[in-house]
């Protein structure tokens, strides 16, 4: 398996068989290195909602005859716009052709600004992703909550991915405590840097990690990280 950091909350997964978008926000990212138009994928995974995640899912998922897997409200918004769409919801699994996906709780909110009025597209949510025998942790936004204490128990995580930019999400020290409760073997931060409301420090992640006993790796815009 293959993970690649597109910048912001954006990830690119590959497997032996399957690629995998999550969260495409690329159009208008002051810091993707990667076009929408170029952009070749099975599946793209949303965690809810806000334009910084939605992103080009839909122009995405079309131009690739890819499924967008997202919760209901969601997936119908996408589904609107022509994007084929598995609906699913919090709590619930599915197993596809890629692997395995549950979604998850996440403390936040789920909508998008139609300029015409805020419309809420349901609940935001965390997405656990099992490939190739591995689990990924993708937590989405939100802030910290104690059932990540329980799905660091009920998952072996590989891979998490936290969102460390604080302001719309957990800050570093809430991160690091999901670290502590998630257990595992590598954490990747996200949701950072993008924006001036979001800035933080990766380095200063990535040893708190370290001073917990667990392992993080700030992956560079564009980096590939190999597992
Ligand atoms: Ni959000
Ligand atoms: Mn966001």
């Amino acid at each position: 398996m293959k993970i690649t950091y597109l910048s912001h909350s954006c990830f690119f997964i590959e497997t032996e068989s399957h690629r995998l978008i999550i969260d495409p926000f690329l159009t208008g990212n002051p810091l993707a290195t990667v076009k929408a138009t170029d952009v070749k994928c099975d599946y793209v995974l949303l965690t809810h909602g806000h334009a910084d995640h939605l992103g080009d899912a839909v122009e995405i998922a079309k131009q690739n005859d890819a499924t967008i897997i997202a919760v209901f409200e969601l997936a119908m918004y996408c589904a609107a716009q022509g994007a084929k769409v598995r609906p699913m919801h919090i709590g619930g699994s599915g197993t596809f052709p890629l692997g395995r996906i549950k979604f998850t709780i996440a403390h936040h909110s789920s909508s998008v600004d139609t300029g015409n009025g805020i419309v809420y597209l349901g609940n935001p949510a965390g997405i656990l992703l099992t490939v190739e025998g591995k689990t990924i942790f993708h937590a989405g936004d939100t802030g910290l909550f104690l059932d990540l204490k329980l799905i660091g128990e009920m998952n072996q995580i590989a891979v998490a991915i936290l969102p460390i930019g604080d302001n719309f999400t957990m800050g570093i020290d809430d991160a690091v405590k999901a670290v502590e409760w998630l257990k595992p073997e590598i954490t990747f931060p996200s949701h950072y840097n993008t924006f001036d409301l979001i800035k933080a420090d990766a380095g200063e992640f990535v040893k708190k990690v370290e001073a917990v006993g667990a392992k993080a790796r700030a992956l560079a815009i564009g980096e590939t990280w190999e597992g």
